[in-house]
């Protein structure tokens, strides 16, 4: 592989160094316009909100902003910088968890915006922070049920520590409507990197019958129902991409039986993706430093554990590929450069032969990836770079010893 976006990789590592990240503009666009234009066939009254803890570069966000999209948030932090990039009131949807007084001292002055609360103690340390309450709020709940790709992107089901227990649904909202909360959104997010159509549809059913039970029994209606995020990316040859067209119709389809049958009239549906719409839209370039011959051959390179966690953090696997492909291909373990033996992005894959100073580009690595990135080792975190219509910009510059420096000035 030895171009990004029509650029030359080469081109690309010799004017940034390595490791780098690479996203394409005009892959992340139609990713988002494949999915709203899916979900806008089918039920209008939609809204998707990029989830900006999968990437959190402010250009990336402004890129999702000329789109069109909405964001996400998850802290306080997370605010600051969809506002920074353009966002601002009912564009930004809040998600948090097991927040501080603080937090919801600084979340609750930006009262325009959906703030979903992750569990009836948030709803009482957010009455803490401020006697007056946004007039509008949603509760995250957890269906008892979750799928993710794997069980450390499971986010719903007895074991996860997200949302509120369905069977307690209706006690928070009971206390929000009392304590004077005037308009209700309902949310769930039960996993990410799901590849199958039908599984969006059930959770919505289920959302939807746990809505109607809440509701009806409290005499008020969702203003919107959050689905959460979770559409997935093949990270693996063998896997298929998301039927996106099949999935928005089924989704919709059951959304608005449901909302007729429970007398809900037409609900915001809100999705927030960040995988979706990020994660191949994002390369990781990395130079191989040394290669080893032991009991297993190793190939070690600039990027590791600290610039891309995901492998060592719940064992994902990314594709690689090599700048040449003439090469023989031999079975090859990938490693970095920490000092961790988990320090490992790939093992027994079969590449072309690599050899000192040879370039790899690691596929997929637009989502969860940069914003999971450590000064591990105190080796830096990379640099990021955009890609688009040819051209090429640096968006946030490779840390620096001055950076580490700068954090001791006090
Ligand atoms: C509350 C919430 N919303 C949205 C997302 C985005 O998920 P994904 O990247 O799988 O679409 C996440 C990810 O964990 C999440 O926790």
């Amino acid at each position: 592989m030895n171009t990004i976006g029509e650029i030359g990789i080469k081109e690309l590592a010799s004017e940034y160094g390595t490791p780098l990240y690479v996203y394409d503009e005009q892959k992340l666009t139609a990713n988002y316009h494949r999915l709203k234009s899916a979900l806008d066939k089918y039920y209008t009254r939609n809204s998707i909100h990029f989830a900006t803890k999968s990437n959190n570069n402010i250009e990336v966000l402004k890129s999702f902003k000329k789109a069109g999209s909405r964001v996400e948030a998850s802290s306080p932090m997370e605010i600051l910088i969809a506002e920074a990039a353009g966002f601002s009131g009912d564009d930004i949807f809040y998600n948090g968890n097991y927040e501080s007084v603080e937090d919801f001292e600084f979340i609750s002055s930006r009262s325009s915006m959906k703030i979903n609360l992750d569990d009836i103690s948030s709803f009482d340390r957010l009455f803490k922070a401020t006697k007056e309450l946004p007039e509008r709020i949603s509760f995250r709940i957890n269906p008892g049920v979750g799928r993710g790709g794997f069980e450390g992107i499971t986010t719903a089901g007895s074991d996860a520590k997200f949302g509120i227990p369905y069977e307690m649904a209706k006690h928070a909202y009971r206390k929000a409507k009392e304590a004077g909360v005037k308009r209700f959104g309902i949310h769930m997010m039960t996993g990410s990197n799901n590849l199958e159509p039908y599984y969006f549809a059930e959770a919505v059913d289920k959302l939807m019958m746990i809505a109607h039970d809440v509701f009806s029994e409290l005499d008020i209606a969702p203003e919107f129902v959050n689905i959460g995020g979770g559409f997935g990316v093949p990270y693996y040859d063998e896997e298929s991409e998301l039927d996106v067209d099949l999935m928005a119709r089924l989704i919709s389809e059951t959304f608005i039986e449901r909302c007729q049958k429970y007398g809900f009239g037409s609900p915001e549906l809100i999705l927030e993706p960040g995988r979706y719409l990020i994660a191949n839209a994002g390369y990781l370039i990395s130079q191989v430093t040394g290669v080893k011959d032991s009991y297993r051959k190793f190939i070690g390179l600039d990027a590791g554990m600290g610039t891309i966690a995901r492998p060592s953090l719940y064992g994902a696997f990314h594709r690689i590929k090599a700048y040449d492909n003439s090469n023989p291909e031999e079975r090859v373990n990938i490693c970095g450069q920490y000092c961790e033996n988990s320090d490992i992005l790939a093992k027994g894959i079969s590449l072309p032969k690599l050899a000192e100073g040879d370039l790899v580009t690691i596929l997929d690595a637009g989502a969860y990836c940069y914003v999971m990135a450590s000064s591990y080792n105190s080796r830096p975190i990379p640099a990021e770079v955009m890609v688009s219509s040819g051209k090429h910009k640096l968006i946030r510059r490779r840390e620096t010893f001055d950076d580490f420096m700068n954090l001791y000035n006090f």
